[in-house]
Formats: structure tokens, sequence, C-alpha cells
């Protein structure tokens, strides 16, 4: 049983050295949506505290992040929210992705469904009132109804989805 204990613990010694990277860049991101046609200030703002953190370039890691296993599936939460979704290079997305993200940021926050509840359990700061999580979804459907119309890419692409729903 002793040897169990040991070995348990030399494990857990041993995957401390294994991190995973953190990411952060310098300033404000040259395609951030604080870019995009009209964001509010305040409704940036919110988003940034309560997204930011999977869904950027500038997330703000919790000393817990040093501890594995913790940090692993932090991370595997983080880095899987930004390839979905990364405000930091929005507006590097080409026209159609930028149309369906705002639905769907729309479409998060009205029904709940973001921020991750896991998240907000431990982060109290992030939650936001039924009022801030309107504001940004009322910000996403405007921003997404200022876009302009679909480009030939999209156009193509709408035409893909059709026909494969079709089979
Ligand atoms: C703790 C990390 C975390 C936080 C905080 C978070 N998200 Fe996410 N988000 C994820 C992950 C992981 C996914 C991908 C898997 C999924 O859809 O559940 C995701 C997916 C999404 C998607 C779907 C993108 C797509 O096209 O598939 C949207 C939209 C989104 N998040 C919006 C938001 C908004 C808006 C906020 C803030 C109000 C937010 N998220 C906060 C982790 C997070």
């Amino acid at each position: 049983m002793k040897k169990i204990g040991i070995l348990i613990l030399l494990v857990f010694i041993a995957i401390q050295f294994i991190r995973p990277k953190k990411i952060q860049s310098i300033g404000v991101d040259k395609d951030d949506i604080v870019f995009t046609t009209g964001v509010p200030k305040e409704t940036w703002q919110n988003i940034q505290r309560a997204c930011y953190d999977c869904h950027s370039n500038k997330p703000n890691y919790p000393w817990y992040f040093n501890i594995q296993p913790i940090g692993w599936w932090i991370n595997n939460h983080m880095e899987e929210g930004r390839h979905h979704l990364n405000f930091s290079e929005f507006n590097s997305y080409k026209l159609g992705r930028k149309r369906h993200k705002l639905e769907e940021v729309a479409e998060s926050v009205t029904e709940h469904w973001m921020p991750l509840s896991s998240y907000l359990w431990i982060h109290k700061n992030a939650r936001l009132s039924d009022k801030e999580l309107k504001a940004i979804a009322d910000w996403a459907n405007m921003e997404r109804s200022m876009l302009p119309p679909p480009d030939k890419e999209e156009l193509e692409w709408l035409e893909k989805k059709k026909k494969k729903n079709k089979d």
C-alpha cells in the first residue's frame, strides 16, 4: 500500500513539469473586435471580463493553472474556445465566418450556454446580468446587420452547405 502511495506522489511530481504553454499578446490586437464598427465601450469591457480568458489572445491565467492536471484541463477549454472564436483575431475572419460567429455570439449569451457554467462557478466577476448579456447580443446582431452582403466566397460556401443538407 505504501509503495502505491509513493508511486502516485512521484507521478504527481513528475507531471508538474509538463506545463501547458501560456499565451499573451501585447497591447490591443490589431484585429480585435474593438476595431469593428461599433462595439460600445461597456459591452467590450464586459466581453473582456466574461469571454476573453477563453476567446482571445489575452487570457488571465489563474494560479492553479500551474498545478497539473488542473492546468491541462483549463488549457483544453482555453484552446478549444480560441479555436472556435477568437475576439482578438475577429477582424481577420472572412465575411461568412464573421456573420456566422456573430450569430452564434448572440445565441450563446441569449440561451446562456456561454460563458461556461464551470467557469462562472469560480469566476464570480465574469457573471453578467441579463441586461449586460442582452447588450452583447444586441451588439452582435447590430454588427451582423452592418456587414456587407455575402461575397463570392460566402455564396459558394452557402451553396455547398445547401447541397450537403440535401444529401
Ligand atoms: C471557460 C472558457 C470559456 C469562456 C469563459 C467562454 N467560452 Fe465560449 N466557448 C468555450 C469553448 C470550450 C467552446 C467550444 C465548445 C463549445 O461550444 O462548448 C466555446 C464556444 C463558443 C461559441 C461557439 C463558436 C462556434 O462557432 O462554434 C461562442 C459563440 C462562444 N463560445 C461565445 C462566448 C461568449 C460570448 C463568452 C462570454 C460571454 C464566452 N463564450 C465565454 C469556452 C469558453
